[in-house]
């Protein structure tokens, strides 16, 4: 065990590590080199005792030598030489649940970064570890190093809050501030993304949005006090922006930020994650490149705004530690902000008219009429087009075109329903008039 200095106290807390990856190491390693000062602050030793991980001989630029080595997450969750869990290992089942479940059945307060774990598990979790009064952290699961879950929990306990938006997601918003600020496309940015170390292999969970789901989900629970309610996102993600929607964008006094959202009305809750057109003035549209932000709306603050780093080890390890902190200090909230039997069954609100409008681009056939009839279809539903842009420079070439040529045709709507301005570009491709997918992008008045 390492020497702590004059502060130390005769009952250290003792962690066990599960996962001792990215997240894992650099929290083992902070605790090694911080574990004094700590220790002044805290009045009390934190200890990494114990640890499990799948390799027990790889380098991990830590000292593990004095330490207790599991196999099995769970042995390490139930083990008496430990008196807080620390998991790390990610995904939503496996040996991530088993091992939280495990530790929250026998009361042994547990901290995790695992957010697929908590989009799909987090109320049957909050309700174990309330029966067996364990307390259950997780202020890394959400916006890596941004302090949105303390601040949601006991920040602004009494507050009401309307909305909840932000960027959650460093890959995407990384690949997006690219494509603005250079003229490249999102394939070439998202290789770039996969060289720096911010992409994964597979990137899809990140670039189609279900990443910045699992978060969202999470955030609504603790904002508005409905159940868990991931399957329940409408999401849609990146990969399909081109360099055509952000030059319009840009053109229009925005920027394209991938953003999940979620509103309370007296119907209900609506959540949805999607690319969006933002107001280059408005203050997300300033976060830029890996960074995160979550605003939340709430009656008596009005607009608060957290900004930071989303992930990596170091952000991310430090929101593991501060729940530790919290935990030693015997700070004591329910897991989902309220008890979990006063959590509301989701209630999906009605799709309700967009303020914003919506931006669409479509490929329209070179053929007499074409755009009249386009304009007609629209009317039909009541969908007022506000401006229609037609430039060579924002050409999106067809993947498969045979029959008249087609231009590139950038609309933006007035306020309406997404489902009228998708039922209407349905009729449009059938009448034949528009050649492979529209794309269609939300515009919020942030
Ligand atoms: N990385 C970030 O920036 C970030 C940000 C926010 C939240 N998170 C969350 O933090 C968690 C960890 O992420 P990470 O990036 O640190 O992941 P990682 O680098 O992939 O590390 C995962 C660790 O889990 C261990 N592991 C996997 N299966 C195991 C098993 N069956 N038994 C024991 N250990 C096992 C691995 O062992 P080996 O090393 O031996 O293979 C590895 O050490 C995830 O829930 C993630 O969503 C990460």
């Amino acid at each position: 065990m390492q020497d702590f200095g004059d502060n130390a106290v005769a009952t250290p807390l003792r962690l066990g590590v599960a996962g001792l990856g990215n997240v894992g190491a650099t929290l083992v390693s902070i605790l090694q080199r911080d574990g004094i000062e700590l220790t002044k602050k805290l009045g009390r030793q934190i200890v990494v005792t114990a640890v499990a991980a799948r390799s027990r001989s790889r380098d991990r630029g830590i000292d593990i030598s004095g330490l207790e080595w599991f196999d099995d997450p769970v042995a390490l969750a139930k083990s008496e030489n430990i008196d807080l869990f620390v998991e790390l290992i990610g995904g939503e089942d496996g040996p991530a649940y088993a091992a939280v479940k495990a530790a929250l059945e026998i009361g042994r307060p547990v901290v995790t970064a695992n957010k697929a774990l908590l989009a799909k598990h987090g109320v049957s979790l909050a309700k174990i570890a309330e029966e067996s009064g364990a307390q259950l952290g997780f202020e890394a699961a959400v916006a890596g190093g941004i302090p949105v879950i303390k601040t949601l929990r006991e920040g602004l306990g009494s507050a009401s809050i309307a909305r909840v938006y932000g960027i959650m997601n460093g890959t995407c918003n990384y690949i997006l501030t690219r494509m603005g600020n250079e003229d490249i496309s999102f394939a070439e940015c998202l290789r770039d993304a996969q060289a720096l170390g911010y992409a994964e292999a597979d990137p899809t969970f990140d670039v189609e949005g279900f990443d910045t789901a699992h978060k969202l989900s999470i955030l609504a629970t603790l904002c508005f006090g409905y159940e868990i309610a991931p399957d329940k996102i409408q999401v849609e993600g990146i990969s399909k922006i081109t360099q055509a929607d952000i030059k319009v964008a840009a053109d229009l006094g925005y920027k394209i930020k991938l953003l999940g959202m979620a509103l309370r009305s007296e119907d209900g809750i609506e959540q949805r994650v999607h690319p969006t057109f933002v107001p280059k003035t408005s203050a997300i549209a300033g976060v830029d490149g890996v960074m995160n932000a979550v605003a939340l709306e709430t009656d008596h603050v009005h607009e608060l705004l957290l900004a930071g780093p989303g992930a990596g080890g170091p952000p991310t390890a430090s929101s593991v530690l501060s729940d530790i902190l919290d935990i030693a200090r015997g700070t004591r909230v329910p897991p989902l902000g309220v008890p979990s039997q006063e959590l509301m069954p989701y209630k999906q609100a009605p799709a309700r008219d967009h303020d914003g409008g919506f931006y669409i681009r479509i490929n329209a056939r070179d053929v007499p009429g074409a755009l009249a009839a386009i304009a007609t279809r629209m009317g039909e539903r009541s969908i007022s087009i506000e401006s229609v842009i037609q430039r060579p420079d924002l050409r999106v070439k067809d993947e498969v075109i045979d029959g008249p040529p087609t231009r590139t045709v950038v609309m933006l709507t007035q306020k309406t329903q997404e489902s009228a301005v998708r039922e209407s570009l349905a009729q449009i491709a059938t009448d034949g008039f528009i050649v492979g997918e529209p794309q269609l992008i939300r515009i919020e008045l942030l």
